[in-house]
């Protein structure tokens, strides 16, 4: 499949846009980084490793000679860090906001923020830039792509347990961070018409490739046929740069959310009650980190 040729004839040309994007470095985002290119956006690739960064904003611009793009350290884990960054990005007046970045099985801690470091990669710091940026991108008429999965429907909120540091497992922690940042960006831009909630389905990144290593050198292969490439999957995050979802809906892969070309469709995963309960926990958590 010619991937470009899809884009031409399912997006629109980014000029003279600016795309501020996190996880650029991921085996997602770099996709999304050719993309954007292609688009002819400027961008923003908000990385914690500076050196892989920029190496890949230096491969880009062999592709794209007229290409304008910079790297900003962001580490998700480190809260002083992402309120600079939101600063930063405030001055440079950004039209989109890919929130792509995210962890799934790491040795977990205790942040800054007082939540383990799996709900605030994949929730907190995501969700403290979506708000705080919110108001400049909607009035420059842009868009706040937020990357979900389905891993989001392992778990239920629990409000004895927001961050589930009491889980072991790690799909379920990091489900439940994935659930909070999809509910809680839900009711913070309803009817905003900014928002695009988004998932990839399954590829084979970084992030897939969590098993003990015998046991993935034994998978990796079928994996890689079962699954779409990334470069397909990354379609679907790209997509939410063109459309817009309203709550309770996403943009994902058409069949079963794990294959094929993007598509919206409804999210009938959670109820009105856990939407209210995690606009009341997200709307505190953002109080008190705001008031720090
Ligand atoms: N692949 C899938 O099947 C799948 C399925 C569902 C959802 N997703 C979601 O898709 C998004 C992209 O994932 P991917 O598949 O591209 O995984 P990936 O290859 O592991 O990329 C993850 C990206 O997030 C960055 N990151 C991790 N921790 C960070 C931190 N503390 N601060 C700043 N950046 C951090 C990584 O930076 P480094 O390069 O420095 O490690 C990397 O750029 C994620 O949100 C993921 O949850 C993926």
């Amino acid at each position: 499949m010619n991937y470009y040729k899809w884009i031409d004839s399912n997006g629109f040309s980014l000029k003279g846009k600016t795309v501020a994007l996190s996880g650029a470095t991921g085996g997602i985002g770099s996709i999304l980084c050719d993309y954007i290119a292609y688009l002819g956006a400027n961008i923003l690739c908000l990385d914690r490793n500076a050196e892989k960064s920029n190496a890949l904003i230096e491969k880009l611009k062999i592709k794209y000679p007229n290409l304008s793009a910079k790297h900003i350290t962001l580490d998700l884990e480190k809260f002083d860090n992402v309120k600079n960054v939101c600063k930063q990005l405030k001055e440079i007046d950004i039209d989109y906001l890919v929130l792509n970045a995210g962890a799934y099985k790491i040795p977990r801690y205790k942040c800054d923020t007082g939540y383990n470091n799996v709900f605030q990669i994949n929730f907190i710091s995501p969700y403290f830039l979506a708000r705080e940026l919110s108001s400049q991108i909607i009035k420059k008429g842009g868009r706040v792509v937020a990357v979900s999965s389905i891993a989001h429907n392992y778990s239920k909120i629990d409000i004895k347990d927001i961050d589930f540091s009491d889980k072991k497992a790690s799909s379920k922690v990091y489900g439940n961070a994935k659930r909070f940042l999809t509910l809680s960006l839900f009711s913070y831009f309803n009817s905003k018409n900014v928002l695009s909630i988004v998932h990839p389905g399954i590829t084979l990144t970084n992030i897939t490739a969590h098993f003990p290593k015998l046991v993935f050198a034994l998978i990796k292969y079928p994996m890689k046929v079962i699954f779409m490439s990334a470069k397909k999957a990354s379609l679907c995050i790209l997509y939410g740069l063109f459309d817009r979802t309203q709550t309770g809906e996403w943009i994902g892969p058409r069949l079963l959310n794990i294959w094929g070309l993007p598509r919206k469709k409804q999210l009938k995963t959670f109820t009105y009650c856990e939407l209210i309960c995690s606009k009341e926990i997200s709307n505190k958590i953002y109080d008190k980190l705001t008031k720090d």
